[in-house]
């Protein structure tokens, strides 16, 4: 459960991003295996329907093709290479599946699933993450997050027992989401961005009786100075860093 999550609870951004491919199995077995207490991850839906694990729309940067995802049919993506764009020890990594995931650490680690169909938000990919949520019995092992309060709306819904994490965009693009988006919305936690955060923010969303992740917190002192303040969540690239830096490890 979210609430039994140890403070700060270290979200491993993307799986272990500074020490293996983003969003792969090898990225989250590794945080697993670090003791990272979460990791968070970005769905979105391919062509015909499938729920991969990527973060951008396109696999450009991170993969040895060339396409838009969700112009891509599930056999396509798979072809692809997704590891050695990271380092060739990685070659042979695949975009992974939803599901995969579930099987593979599902069981062992809290997961934070970003719904991002931010440029197909017509699509079904809330409904479907949700269906597979319920398929896998991870209702407590899950928080959704999104960029898009419609997504968290429509998730609220279908699954109300999985709590949501409202994503704001850094600066002026994100002041609605820290305040009135928020406060008026039923989240369990905020999710901004780091030079957003302050002592008074944080204060706020305690006394809403909610609370606040920070992404992508990768600076030791940034991460120093958020646990100082008391916030309840960190999304870092580098999760054995992060333990460090809060006291869990040596
Ligand atoms: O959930 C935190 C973070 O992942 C949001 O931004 O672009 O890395 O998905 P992005
Ligand atoms: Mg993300």
């Amino acid at each position: 459960m979210l609430n039994d999550l140890p403070k700060p609870t270290i979200f491993a951004h993307r799986g272990d991003s500074a020490h293996a491919p983003e969003n792969t199995l090898a990225s989250f077995k590794l945080a697993l295996a670090e003791g990272a207490d979460a990791i968070e991850l970005d769905a979105k839906l391919s062509a015909d329907g499938e729920i991969v694990v990527i973060h951008d729309p396109t696999v450009d940067r991170t993969t040895n093709g060339h396409g838009r995802v969700s112009q891509m049919n599930l056999s396509d993506l798979r072809s692809l290479d997704a590891g050695s764009f990271f380092s060739e020890k990685f070659r042979g990594e695949k975009i992974p599946l939803l599901s995969e995931v579930f099987e593979t650490v599902g069981r062992n680690i809290f997961i934070n699933v970003e719904l991002t169909n931010y440029s197909t938000p017509r699509d079904q990919l809330t409904e479907k993450v949700c269906a597979l949520v319920k398929k896998h019995a991870l209702e407590k092992s899950v928080i959704f997050s999104s960029f898009f309060a419609s997504n968290l709306t429509k998730a609220a819904r279908l699954l109300p027992e999985v709590p949501r994490g409202l994503l704001a965009m850094n600066g002026l693009l994100g002041v609605w989401a820290r305040s009135f988006g928020f406060s008026f919305g039923d989240y369990a936690a905020l999710h901004p961005y780091l030079t957003d955060v302050n002592p008074q923010q944080v204060q706020r969303v305690h006394r809403l009786k909610r609370r606040i992740h920070v992404w992508t917190v990768d600076n030791p002192d940034d991460i120093a100075r958020l646990h100082s303040w008391g916030v309840d969540g960190i999304f870092t690239d580098d999760p054995k860093l992060a333990l460090q830096k809060v006291g869990r490890q040596a």
